[in-house]
């Protein structure tokens, strides 16, 4: 047996027999990683694979074209069907990647455990055994019949026991440990990695099965494995959250079958994963009153509106250069606001340490969390209370004006839904927004930064 190496292009999943340090392929730098060749075949089974017969072979006018609108199957856990716009597609593939230990196995087990009231499935695992399986069941109340478990890592072992027990819906857990016998590469390699994943593609699509795929996720928060598997998948799902926090967010980055921009909320308890619809209220339930430092956002997740308080703390700092440190706030965001408020309003941010943190484990990037950074920032600065009743929303542009946000209706409705008396907004969308009068809100405009010095005064 002779031992060779290769290089695959984790970006790409290009191969190369030489290293390079920028892809021949796709010219990202730094990608190439070793790969050790175990043993020459000729030729894999892909390869040896007979080609899939397709419907037709010439092509057709757009207007002929029919299509059956795919079943969905609903799993009854509203956040996860949310996700999925509307519940698994019959066929699809999903991706749900996270960070080991986040709780991407109780989920799918959480899943399987309702779907097999009615229908046979077959749970794959080639971390746990089967014992461990059987515990985690035990402590989420499911036990059933209709789940079948498997521990293996071989892809063709598990065709063979998909074509057998021919299951609704299967679960893979996790893609990095399964590998094929007939390929040429240790497991978890990105060439593994792809091998098997087309298989199961083609597993889903021959027979009309969903197969959901577990997918651990490297420290540099990318799917361990070639980006390619994100582009092979129909839909792909990040689960995401702070270990510290039992709050966790489903959100689906890809998906072929319906919006990108969904979320779904849950929370990890003792007894699994629990849904969270009222997130904003969740996030709000232990905000202290009359303390400097403190202002509430109000972001889209999706389709829907979350309320969350975000939290600074400045101090005098004893560094040369201040620390800056974020918590489920963007670092560059940060600092570029801690800038814009020193350059246009004079305040010395540059004297002082900054920590930022949104309380509860939520994420936030989207731009109009800004105007709640400026005011906790420049409230922590000034060592006033903002006042509680009062949310914020908007962007802050590098000149100091707030320029105008997305959604302005349902953020403020729900805003007012939440209990708050007074919300923050551009002046830009203040100008043009119908409900001011009917919403039953006090609605305050900002034009720049300077409007937010004077709401302290
Ligand atoms: P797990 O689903 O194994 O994570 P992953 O598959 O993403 O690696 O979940 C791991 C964590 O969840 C573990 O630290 C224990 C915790 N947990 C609970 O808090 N409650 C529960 O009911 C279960 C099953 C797990
Ligand atoms: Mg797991």
């Amino acid at each position: 047996m002779k031992s060779k190496t290769q290089y695959v292009c984790n970006e790409c999943g290009s191969i190369s027999s030489k290293f390079f340090g920028k892809c021949p392929s796709c010219g990202k730098w730094n990608t190439l990683e070793e790969e050790e060749i175990i043993e020459q075949v000729k030729k894999t089974s892909l390869q040896s694979a007979p080609r899939i017969k397709r419907d037709f072979q010439t092509s057709v006018s757009l207007n002929k074209v029919s299509y059956d609108d795919k079943s969905r199957l609903k799993t009854g856990i509203g956040e996860f069907d949310r996700t999925l716009g509307g519940g698994i597609v019959d066929g699809s593939v999903v991706l749900i990647s996270g960070e080991p230990g986040i709780g991407k196995s109780t989920l799918l087990l959480q899943v399987c455990g309702v779907l097999s009231e009615e229908n046979k499935l077959l749970y794959v695992s080639g971390e746990e055994s089967m014992g461990q399986i059987k515990l985690r069941a035990k402590r989420l109340n499911i036990d059933s019949e209709n789940i079948l478990l498997m521990a293996e890592t071989d892809i063709n072992e598990i065709v063979d026991e998909i074509d057998t027990v021919n299951p609704k819906v299967v679960v893979i857990d996790s893609i990095q440990t399964m590998y094929n016998s007939n390929g040429n590469t240790i497991p978890g390699s990105i060439s593994q990695v792809k091998n098997t994943a087309t298989e199961l593609i083609r597993i889903a699509k021959t027979r009309d099965i969903a197969i959901l795929i577990v997918g651990h996720v490297n420290k540099d928060g990318a799917i361990a494995g070639p980006k390619v598997l994100e582009h092979m998948v129909d839909t792909v799902l990040y689960f995401e959250g702070e270990k510290q926090h039992s709050y966790r967010m489903l959100r689906a980055v890809k998906n072929r079958f319906g919006s990108t921009n969904e979320t779904g909320v849950f929370e990890m308890e003792e007894d699994g994963l629990c849904e969270v619809d009222n997130p904003s209220e969740y996030l709000l339930s232990q905000r202290p009153s009359g303390v400097s430092g403190s202002c509430t956002l109000c972001v889209m997740e999706g389709t829907r509106a979350i309320l969350a308080e975000l939290q600074a703390l400045v101090s005098t700092t004893v560094y040369p250069s201040p620390k800056r440190v974020c918590q489920g706030f963007d670092y560059n965001r940060l600092s570029l606001l801690c800038a814009v408020l020193e350059k246009r309003l004079g305040l010395r941010f540059s004297a002082n340490d900054v920590y930022v943190n949104v309380v509860g484990g939520l994420k936030v990037d989207e731009p109009a969390s800004d105007l709640a950074c400026v005011l906790a920032l420049i409230s922590g600065l000034k060592d006033k209370a903002f006042d509680e009743k009062t949310a914020a929303i908007g962007e802050i542009g590098l000149l100091g004006e707030c320029r105008s946000v997305s959604n302005i209706e349902q953020r403020i409705r729900e805003t007012k839904r939440l209990g708050f008396e007074r919300i923050i907004i551009p002046k830009t969308n203040y100008d043009k927004l119908k409900i001011k009068n009917t919403v039953g809100l006090d609605i305050i405009p900002v034009k720049s930064v300077f409007d937010c010095l004077k709401l302290f005064s």
